[in-house]
């Protein structure tokens, strides 16, 4: 893994946003893999000034994002389509019928799932993933446990989950207990990974994605397998490294 440490957040999301423009000058019709969470809204903010200044283009890019809440609905302000719309989407030039989100009203609504995975393979797997980290190793929604699944999938949150995410939210009753994500599959295929990771709070998940052995106990832990990956790291992030 390339391990880039940069000394304060906005320099971790310009030189992220560095790295998605230049793939998008690469593919003009790219297919991106994208994360919600605290961690890249300062990357899409970076690639939206660029976008505004003319130097990235979003028209042929194709984006599939990898999670959802289960219950809240699109309209939601915590849910991850109403962050992707309002913090990146509604900025920038792509075309509407290129953006795939996984969303479902309900657990019971298996055709959701297998539609996402087949819309991936019909595009051709992700040229570029984003990720965050979650503070127990989950990448998506792929949460620690004793298996890991390939394909999109529902996921009961775990408690560290719903606890870590009540910051977004008035009460930790508020939060979603379950969701859909993209399973480990289309993430480790996709041809280049971009994780970023900011803060303290990150600094263990980190050090274990990259020095524990493999294992569905630490869901990061899989990026050790793949020949392209980038972490673009606070120096809080990196600390225990
Ligand atoms: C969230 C999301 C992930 C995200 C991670 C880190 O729960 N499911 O996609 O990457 O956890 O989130 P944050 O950046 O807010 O710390």
């Amino acid at each position: 893994m390339n391990i880039h440490v940069l000394n304060s957040y906005e320099k971790m999301s310009q030189y992220a946003a560095h790295m998605i423009e230049a793939q998008m000058q690469k593919k003009h019709d790219s297919v991106l893999g994208l994360a919600t969470g605290g961690t890249p809204e300062g990357l899409y903010k970076e690639l939206i000034r660029r976008f505004q200044e003319g130097r990235v283009d979003f028209k042929e890019a194709e984006t599939f994002n990898l999670d959802e809440y289960i219950g809240l609905g699109q309209a939601h302000p915590q849910s991850y389509s109403y962050y992707m719309w309002s913090r990146f989407f509604s900025h920038v030039n792509i075309d509407r019928t290129r953006i795939y989100l996984p969303f479902s009203k309900s657990a019971e609504d298996t055709d959701a799932l297998a539609e996402y995975d087949i819309q991936l393979q019909e595009v051709g797997g992700i040229d570029l993933q984003l990720l965050g980290i979650g503070q127990n190793g989950h990448i998506g929604f792929n949460e620690p446990g004793s298996f890991l699944r390939a394909d999109t999938h529902y996921v009961d949150l775990s408690l560290e989950t719903v606890e870590a995410n009540a910051r977004f939210f008035s009460t930790e009753e508020d939060v979603p207990k379950q969701a859909i994500t993209m399973g480990m599959a289309p993430i480790l295929q996709a041809r280049s990974i971009l994780l970023l990771a900011s803060g303290k709070t990150k600094a263990r998940a980190v050090k274990e994605m990259l020095q524990s052995a493999i294992s569905p106990q630490h869901p990061a832990s899989f990026l050790q397998l793949h020949s392209s990956v980038d972490l673009v790291l606070d120096a809080e992030a990196a600390m225990e490294l």
